[in-house]
């Protein structure tokens, strides 16, 4: 049964989460602090239904994007947990990010000084986070800017609760990027103890994300900033072999990864297409015999990719049957024939498991250009979710 007025829904899974939170922690050890990445609508999950969920499997800290994400994150945290805000925050919103003792990452000499004059405002430190430039190129202090930086943070401490000192890496999934990590891991040591020695510390080093966690095990340090991992996903196919690899090789077997979201729809109407008809708009498909036509109400406004036009698969009785056709804004149609007994109402299964066979979001990742995470952020937020077992 389809519940709610919406064409499909989303089942979050509490059994494979919890299964990923573990062997993710195993990996890190127990040293290493947990923190969810939770940005992009929590990869799609639905930042409301996973934060709860997460913290029900003992997850204590969030990452978040920007001020929106960390407010919904906030308002919907039942154990207190805390956030912190990666990128974006307006002057304006800092405020309420000192008062909620929200913590936030500083990258320039402008956000430090806007930083202070809200925890001045609040009488309040504001707990930030300093994102170093270590090679990415994307935000974060120079190295020719330490001297200025230690100076102005040393001089203003009592407005300051230095949190974390962090970085993040160029596409540590990719062995590709092996030297640029390498070069990243070097500047990130030389600058964080050059703070150090200064007299800045902080309560975390943290750089590692879910791939640097698997193929570099010294990025761990004190907090790892975990995303797609915790999700079910391997950031890459090296990452995943890497893992099999390692530490004298493990099983081909040993996945311990579990996909967390299943999305499903119901089949909306079925017709029979003769031999040499074209299926859908314009001559995309044409039938080589009769066809059974499935209409599915999933299109691309629901985030099914129109790169998956005639290329993609979707499950209905267990089998994997083909896109034929465009994919349009709110439908698509799937060939049917080999599925005796179909009829309308069927469950069609767009990522997920039904009897045997399995469609994951990977494969959406090989059929099309779109990798992992921008399959899953473009799932709207609209789709209802449910958490199952
Ligand atoms: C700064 C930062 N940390 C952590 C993550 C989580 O990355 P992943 O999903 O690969 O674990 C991201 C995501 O891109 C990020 O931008």
């Amino acid at each position: 049964m389809i519940r709610m007025f919406h064409t499909s829904y989303i089942e979050i899974s509490k059994s494979a989460l919890h299964a990923n939170l573990k062997f993710i922690r195993k990996l890190a050890g127990d040293e290493v602090r947990y923190c969810s990445v939770i940005k992009g609508n929590a990869y799609g999950h639905g930042i409301e239904h996973f934060v709860p969920l997460a913290e029900e499997c003992g997850v204590r800290m969030f990452a978040v994007h920007s001020a929106d994400e960390a407010l919904r994150a906030h308002m919907v945290s039942v154990s207190g947990s805390h956030i912190m805000i990666m990128g974006m925050i307006d002057d304006a919103e800092l405020e309420w990010a000192v008062q909620n003792e929200v913590s936030f990452y500083v990258f320039e000499f402008e956000r430090l000084r806007a930083a202070v004059a809200a925890a001045r405002k609040q009488d309040q430190k504001a707990k930030i986070h300093l994102e170093l430039e270590t090679g990415m190129n994307r935000i974060g202090f120079d190295w020719h800017d330490r001297e200025e930086l230690a100076e102005y943070v040393l001089q203003n401490r009592d407005y300051l609760h230095i949190m974390g000192i962090s970085t993040h890496y160029a596409g540590a999934e990719s062995v590709a990027n092996y030297l640029r990590i390498q070069n990243q891991i070097a500047s990130y040591s030389r600058y964080q103890w050059y703070l150090r020695k200064k007299g800045i510390r902080a309560d975390m080093r943290h750089t590692a994300c879910s791939a640097p966690l698997i193929s570099y095990p010294q990025t761990r340090m004190d907090m790892i900033r975990i995303g797609i991992a915790q999700y079910g996903y391997w950031p890459s196919k090296e990452t995943q072999m890497q893992y099999l690899t390692r530490n004298g090789g493990r099983k081909m077997t040993d996945i311990p990864l579990r996909q967390i979201i299943s999305w499903k729809t119901r089949i909306m109407s079925i017709k029979k297409v003769d031999t040499g008809d074209f299926i859908g708009y314009g001559t995309v498909y044409q039938a080589t015999d009769t066809t059974m036509a499935a209409t599915v109400p999933i299109g691309y406004s629901h985030g099914f990719s129109r790169n998956l036009s005639n290329l993609g698969k979707v499950l209905v009785h267990g089998r994997r049957v083909p896109v034929v056709g465009m994919v349009n804004m709110n439908m698509l149609i799937v060939d049917v024939t080999h599925c005796p007994g179909v009829k309308r109402g069927d469950e069609v299964v767009l990522i997920g498991s039904q009897k045997k066979n399995r469609i994951t979001v990977s494969s959406f990742s090989d059929m099309t250009n779109n990798v992992n995470y921008e399959t899953l952020v473009r799932l709207p937020r609209e789709i209802p979710r449910f958490i199952v077992a």
